[in-house]
């Protein structure tokens, strides 16, 4: 390879449609626009919803993309408008890009925002990359200290302001309340840590896998069932005496989770979703028009990323816990293997490190 063609390709992992994928040279992104950065990615992940992308569950993402919108890294240029970072700054990678200016970044809710939202690895070339580019870079990246364990912070691009924002905020999760969380992938554990700020009273882990609810018992969950047999709602409503939980997140995206959240919400509970779905739910308001409960949804907005990273600072919130398995971003497509057999492999976040 000549210098020339050093400096201009790069090794990237490129999605060319349903159920095909490829890790190849691919061309080193530029500044495009005068707010942007390239950063050299140093540590990136993959996650559930890369998995959809490659069942070609989101049209959204054409066939040419490279996936990926987790990562952590060490910028390498700044268009002229980039004034809250410089050359050689380490940043935490949000999957969500913001401007900072629009009617809906000026509301908090970035992933609404008209020029950005999700898009990385979506609409515009991702992180499972040598380099990316981002898009509204001061207000889309977090300067993180030199010395920061960059695998922790990968943690914080996606998943755990996911399982805090769409399952603790919006589930209201109160001092001494029961929480039920459906679904203990690496988003209901996220929700499943960042649900202690709170001290909730009980946190029901519910799962088709012993394994992950062996994890959530480690992670703090009080108690664990395993729904395969059908009487998930029965052995809830036991453990609640009969009044259901104050909080259900539904962290699966599939109907039989969502309509689960709709049997075991107590009185005046709330049914926090976080899972994407794509096929339509039955909406029991026969039986709960009378129950004063409240149905949220959300796209994480990652306006809680500051916070997190304090947390995380402080020592309060290990979510390194949540990594199984490390891999070269050269290996990457046995990382995919890996990470879409986690029955098998145990896995629940793969480090891929470039
Ligand atoms: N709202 C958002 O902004 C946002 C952001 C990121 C991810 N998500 C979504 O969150 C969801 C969870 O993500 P993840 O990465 O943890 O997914 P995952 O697939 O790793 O985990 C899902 C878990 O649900 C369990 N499960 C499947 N069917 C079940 C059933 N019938 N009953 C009980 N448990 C069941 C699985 O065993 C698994 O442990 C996905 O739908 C993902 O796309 C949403
Ligand atoms: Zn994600
Ligand atoms: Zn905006």
């Amino acid at each position: 390879m000549n210098a020339v063609t050093k400096m201009t390709t790069m090794k990237a992992l490129v999605y060319h449609g349903p159920g095909k994928k490829a890790f190849e040279d691919h061309a080193k992104p530029e500044i495009a626009d005068s707010a942007d950065a390239i950063v050299k990615v140093t540590k990136t992940t993959i996650c559930g919803t890369d998995l959809h992308i490659l069942k070609g569950d989101l049209p959204s993402c054409a066939p040419g993309r490279i996936l990926g919108h987790e990562a952590v890294g060490i910028i390498e240029s700044v268009g002229p408008a980039v004034t809250a970072f410089k050359p050689g700054d380490h940043v935490l990678i949000s999957c969500v890009s913001a401007c900072g200016k629009c009617e809906f970044c000026r509301k908090g809710m970035f992933s609404h925002c008209t020029t950005g939202g999700w898009i990385l690895g979506n609409t515009i070339d991702g992180t499972q990359a040598e380099f990316v580019r981002i898009p509204h870079a001061d207000t889309s990246l977090y300067p993180i200290p030199d010395g920061a364990d960059e695998e922790a912070l990968v943690m914080l691009s996606d998943i755990l302001p996911t399982g805090f924002e769409c399952g603790v905020l919006n589930g209201k999760v109160q001092p001494g309340a029961t929480v039920a969380i459906v679904g203990a992938g690496p988003i209901g554990l996220a929700a499943l840590l960042t649900a202690q700020f709170y001290s909730p009273g009980e946190i029901i882990m519910i799962d088709l896998d012993d394994n992950r609810l062996e994890v959530a018992r480690k992670f703090g969950a009080t108690q664990t069932i395993n729904s395969s047999d059908g009487q998930a709602v029965p052995t809830l409503m036991k453990l609640t005496h009969g009044r259901g939980a104050d909080t259900a997140i539904e962290a699966v995206g599939i109907p039989a989770t969502f309509e689960l959240c709709e049997q075991i919400v107590g009185a005046g509970g709330i049914i926090a979703n976080i899972g994407v779905h794509g096929l339509p739910v039955a909406l029991h308001l026969e039986r709960l028009w009378d129950r004063n409960i409240a149905i949220t949804t959300r796209l994480v907005d990652t306006v809680s990323t500051p916070m997190l990273l304090k947390v995380l600072r402080a020592g309060r919130i290990d979510p390194k816990l949540l990594i199984t398995h490390r891999f070269k971003l050269s290996a990457i497509l046995e990382a995919y293997e890996t990470f879409a057999n986690a029955a098998k492999t145990k896995a629940l976040k793969v480090i891929l490190e470039a």
